[in-house]
């Protein structure tokens, strides 16, 4: 992304926690999976939303007005032996000139400069709790400066949740955003596409992932969440992460799987027959959650609540229940008594962005947050079906999820991952044509 969106968003950023406050970002820290073994870094959302700043060790610190400069980053400092382990580092030095920093210093100063940068700022914006060790930085340094207050040294009073400011910030996709979240959308349609020709009968749920794996580090793209491969019975397990069973003839399989590229991450799921051709309970099935998805997409529009979405997919879901013998009685107690719960137990959807379930209020002074144009959200209705003497054999372990992603716009809704099959038809054609 453009360095130029960046100082955009410390400009921004900064206009609105104002000349009295100082905010303090760490990078997040480098995790461990066994032994000295590291997991892939990823930076932490807040820090790059703001740096771009892609290595661990680092803090960014702005200081709204400051005539020596307004931004300054600390940052770990060449170290020929590590960057020979490790790769490159961009130094103090690069810090400044390719990440815009108005001044760098080596991490290890910290402890020295930053208590001089919090004197006469009143508010310190700050993520208590999201990076434990950090905190304790942080509160040490406002402690050493109140010890000395009896010297006259002036000392913040107060901490104010940084996620005020950003996460509302991030709720607001800028066009370098939306064009981020096409790209990665992009990549996960070819996934899932390419996924979708290479299921068949006899094979198993990991190699189906293994699929989506390629498709996403062909393009430099990783997974932006462990991805759901759930055939059969395990396309009603909401949260399945196995993907260790072999797919049968007759069964359906769903796929929940996005990727992250460039920080922006995709979330879509596609459900489709397992042998090429949907039965008839799963066709039935599909249309109803087909047509709850489009209903809610519909609502997806500027001056419309954030659950306006989920309202239009209860309904459909609950109307489709009804009609497919599955619920009985009157749609008004159906609605008021929750019944679609038992088969459709998860909200329509989340925000989405740097994170997959992105950052945002969905509620604002107690009420549903009103869209506006720049807020992206995935749409995700479901209908789940467990064997049950209650329900006619032919919907046991009938799992479907439709999940798109959808920019608010000023006019109609933008469906960012449009390009992907969908109707049953589109789904059997491409599965023909595999
Ligand atoms: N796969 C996570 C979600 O759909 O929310
Ligand atoms: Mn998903
Ligand atoms: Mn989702």
């Amino acid at each position: 992304m453009d360095r130029k969106e960046f100082a955009r968003r410390r400009r921004q950023f900064m206009r609105m926690i104002g000349k009295d406050a100082i905010a303090i970002l760490p990078a997040a820290p480098v995790r461990h999976r066994n032994g000295d073994m590291e997991y892939a870094y990823r930076q932490d959302s807040h820090f790059h939303y703001l740096s771009g700043f892609p290595e661990p060790d680092s803090v960014a610190v702005l200081v709204p007005g400051r005539p020596q400069g307004e931004y300054l980053l600390f940052v770990r400092e060449h170290d020929a032996v590590r960057e020979a382990w490790d790769g490159a580092r961009a130094g103090t030095e690069g810090a400044v000139e390719h990440y815009g920093a108005d001044d760098a210093f080596p991490i290890t100063d910290i402890d020295e400069i930053l208590p001089g940068l919090l004197e006469r700022r009143s508010q310190i914006y700050y993520s208590m709790g999201t990076h434990p060790d950090f905190d304790s930085h942080v509160l040490s340094w406002v402690h050493g400066l109140r010890s000395q207050a009896r010297q006259g040294a002036a000392t913040p009073h107060e901490f104010v949740a940084l996620r005020h400011v950003l996460d509302d910030m991030r709720l607001y996709k800028s066009r370098a955003e939306q064009a981020s979240l096409r790209r990665s959308a992009q990549i996960a349609v070819g996934a899932h596409r390419r996924a979708m020709r290479f299921a068949r009968p006899g094979r198993m749920e990991y190699e189906v992932m293994a699929e989506l794996l390629h498709e996403f580090r062909s393009h430099n793209a990783d997974l932006s969440y462990y991805p759901i491969v759930g055939g059969g019975a395990n396309s009603c397990v909401m949260h399945y992460r196995d993907n260790d069973q072999r797919l049968c003839d007759g069964d359906l399989l769903l796929l929940d799987a996005g990727c992250e590229h460039d920080y922006y991450a995709s979330d879509i799921t596609r459900t489709f027959p397992v042998g090429g051709r949907f039965s008839s309970a799963q066709r039935a099935v599909y249309e109803v959650v087909l047509d709850a998805q489009l209903a809610a997409i519909d609502k997806v529009r500027s001056g419309n609540h954030w659950n306006h979405p989920h309202e239009a997919a209860v309904r459909v879901i609950t109307q489709g229940l009804v009609k497919l013998g599955l619920l009985k009685g009157k749609l008004a107690a159906l609605l008021k008594d929750q019944a679609y719960l038992q088969f459709f137990g998860h909200r329509t959807g989340h925000w989405l962005g740097l994170d997959v379930h992105d950052v945002g209020d969905y509620k604002v002074g107690g009420e549903w947050r009103v869209l506006e144009p720049g807020m992206t959200l995935t749409v995700e209705p479901g209908i789940y079906i467990r064997p049950s003497p209650r329900v006619p054999k032919e919907f046991w372990n009938i799992g479907v999820r439709i999940e798109d992603e959808v920019l608010v716009t000023a006019d109609a809704p933008e469906v960012l991952t449009a390009a992907l099959e969908k109707t049953p038809e589109a789904i059997e054609y491409l599965l023909r044509a595999a």
